[in-house]
């Protein structure tokens, strides 16, 4: 078995965008500039934004963050989004989600301008992304397709089953692996809720894709040996040795499952830190775009 270690890749990644950065600085150019929306104070998303904020720092670009009271309006929300269009200086926008309940996630999605939509969540993009022409790709997806590429996994052909439907994780990577290109070709089938028979349809994966939400979901005999397995949960349980109070959790049980597979992602240090490095990339490829380079 061997790691396909998030921390390598997206250190790689994050390494080649600094390089990047310091060049158009020499040029006497702007760097990259991301911006943030964080509504309310949801714990998880106050440490996601904060990391994305961190790594931008890292890599020399620029970012702003936004607080909005989780009583916030839709009105005034979709006013901070209008204003972040406009502004020329703001490259990429992201919308942390989930959001409040009295806010319609769509509607906000819907408003951000496409060429700024970094996370690849505009329906524009969505659409693009499925026709195979050039779109932002949400993070969490580009992210794994990056992971694949740098261990140079072999997808073509292969059988891919991912287990959650969701449009920020299941639905666009089903698209990507199934995609013709370097690491797609894959014959795809995604999982949910009301499928029947999952353990043996997992068993007959393989590549498989856990994104369902569920700590320790995937177990041993859900497996066969040889199998490439990414996990992209990250679940909070409580865990009264760590100082925050909680561990991080990944959908796959790594003690059963990682012996049977040629390749595994580990939670955290996997999929999680692509994320992060597919999210800068979207940034720099907005920027590019934007200014010309
Ligand atoms: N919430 C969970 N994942 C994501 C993501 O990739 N982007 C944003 N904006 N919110 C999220």
């Amino acid at each position: 078995m061997q790691l396909l270690d998030g921390k390598i890749a997206a250190q790689s990644v994050k390494d080649r965008l600094t390089e990047e950065v310091k060049k158009l600085v020499s040029r006497g150019l702007r760097p990259p500039h991301l911006a943030a929306i964080l509504v309310g104070q949801n714990g998880a998303s106050e440490t996601y934004v904060a990391s994305k904020i961190r790594n931008c720092a890292e890599t020399g670009f620029r970012s702003s963050l936004v607080r909005m009271d989780e009583n916030v309006s839709e009105e005034a929300l979709k006013a901070e989004i209008a204003r972040l269009n406009q502004d020329d200086s703001v490259d990429g926008i992201l919308v942390q989600l989930p959001l409040p309940k009295q806010i319609r996630e769509d509607n906000i999605i819907q408003l951000i301008d496409p060429d700024k939509d970094v996370d690849g969540f505009h329906p524009m993009n969505t659409g693009r992304m499925v026709q195979g022409l050039p779109s932002y790709i949400p993070a969490t997806p580009y992210g794994i397709m990056m992971l694949l590429e740098h261990y140079k996994i072999d997808t073509q052909g292969k059988h891919a089953v991912v287990i959650g439907r969701s449009n920020i994780v299941g639905r666009p990577i089903s698209v990507l692996l199934n995609q013709d290109g370097p690491r797609g070709n894959c014959t795809v089938t995604v999982c949910h809720s009301r499928t029947r028979n999952l353990a043996e349809i997992c068993r007959q994966a393989d590549i498989i894709v856990a994104a369902l939400g569920k700590p320790r979901f995937l177990k041993a005999d859900m497996v066969k040996e040889g199998s490439v397995v990414i996990d992209v949960g990250i679940t909070r349980v409580p865990d009264t040795t760590k100082k925050t109070g909680f561990a991080i959790q990944g959908d796959v049980d790594f003690a059963e499952v990682s012996s049977k597979c040629s390749y595994i992602t580990p939670v955290p240090g996997g999929v999680g830190l692509m994320t992060i490095a597919a999210l800068l990339q979207n940034t720099y490829h907005a920027y590019s775009r934007r200014n010309n380079t």
